[in-house]
């Protein structure tokens, strides 16, 4: 059994030593001290040996288990350093290339207008009030003085989802949400931003757009006071030189009503293609607000006035960047984007 042990030992040491990789050295281990191993087998078969015998040859037995153990353990060490070592080899990262720079982006064009105009009107004390894109007949006519039958709705092709709920067609409806909201007669100075939905596609209109809507409700306000914020916030965005001028016009929902152009911003008024040789270019909607508009809230005319207006951001960043075509704001091209 002695001879036995010593070749046992021998081979194992052979297989161990030269197991080219950890599969091949768990092989061996499985081969001699798994447990159907040959050195297992050999612990296993003491039993036959007289009790004279059984503890001598058992510490053989176990001294050439540990032997064997800690040799795979050593190789194992080793083959495991070399995994690393290679894998490390294989990972590499050339820390001398040049970094791969991450482009800064910026807000969009229609961002960078809508926020402009959100702040001027912010510093003068409106506060910014939204409604839901999906609005009801109610909200977006109804109670803005356009009853079904009314023919000024046909000057809004508009997206209908069932008979009394459509996309809204202007942000006219924050004006009726918000003063239904307040307590009846109390102050109101908001503006209201959001996209709008109108049955339009061409260079200058898009099905989705983007208006900013303002109200103003309070004891004694004036057309003075309309003139005077519009002409103080266009002056802001076009510039101190610009003219402003309003023309009668028709909103159901105001009276009287004025549409606003200023001095076309690409000629200063000489009379381009741009403004169609009038050297004027209309630029929002506003009025007083409707008496019925007031009543139908919940607001006595007989005790407030306000004025109203609206405009499309679209319009307004197409004139300040000199922009021909709006579908240009919702192509994504890059080549676009990043000339702002
Ligand atoms: N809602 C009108 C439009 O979309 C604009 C407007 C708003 C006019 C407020 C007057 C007052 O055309």
């Amino acid at each position: 059994m002695e001879e036995l042990l010593k070749s046992l030992k021998a081979k194992a040491a052979e297989l161990i030593q030269k197991a080219a990789d950890l599969q091949a050295l768990q092989e061996a281990r499985v081969k001699y001290l798994g447990k159907k191993g040959e050195v297992t087998a050999l612990l296993k078969g003491l039993g036959k040996l007289s009790p004279e015998e059984r503890p001598r040859m058992g510490a053989m037995v176990n001294t050439v288990r540990e032997e064997l153990e800690a040799m795979i353990a050593n190789v194992q060490a080793k083959l495991e350093a070399e995994v690393l070592a290679a894998k490390l080899g294989a990972e590499e990262i050339d820390i001398t290339l040049p970094g791969r720079a991450t482009r800064k982006g910026h807000v969009h064009p229609l961002t960078a207008v809508n926020d402009e105009i959100e702040r001027f009107f912010m510093k003068m004390g409106y506060t910014v009030a939204e409604g839901p894109e999906i609005e009801s007949d109610y909200f977006n006519f109804e109670c803005l003085n356009l009853p079904a039958d009314h023919p000024a709705r046909d000057m809004q092709d508009s997206f209908y989802i069932t008979d009394s709920v459509l996309l809204r067609t202007h942000t006219s409806p924050v004006q009726a949400r918000t003063l239904q909201s307040q307590k009846p007669n109390s102050p109101v100075r908001m503006i209201a931003p959001g996209k709008v939905y109108r049955w339009d596609y061409d260079a200058t209109h898009s099905p989705v757009f983007h208006q900013v809507e303002g109200l103003v409700v309070d004891k004694g306000i004036t057309f003075a006071d309309l003139k005077g914020t519009l002409e103080l916030f266009l002056r802001h965005m076009f510039g101190e030189e610009t003219k402003v001028r309003f023309r009668t016009s028709f909103f159901p929902f105001t009276e009287p009503s004025a549409e606003v152009d200023i001095s076309c911003c690409m000629c200063g008024g000489e009379g381009c293609r741009v403004c169609s040789h009038t050297g004027w270019l209309e630029i929002l909607g506003c009025g007083m607000v409707h008496p019925n508009v007031l009543t139908m809230n919940g607001y006595d005319p007989n005790e407030v006035q306000g004025f109203a207006f609206g405009m499309g951001v679209e319009r307004i960043a197409m004139l300040l960047y000199g922009i021909g075509d709006l579908r240009l704001f919702y192509d994504n091209d890059m080549r676009f984007l990043k000339q702002f």
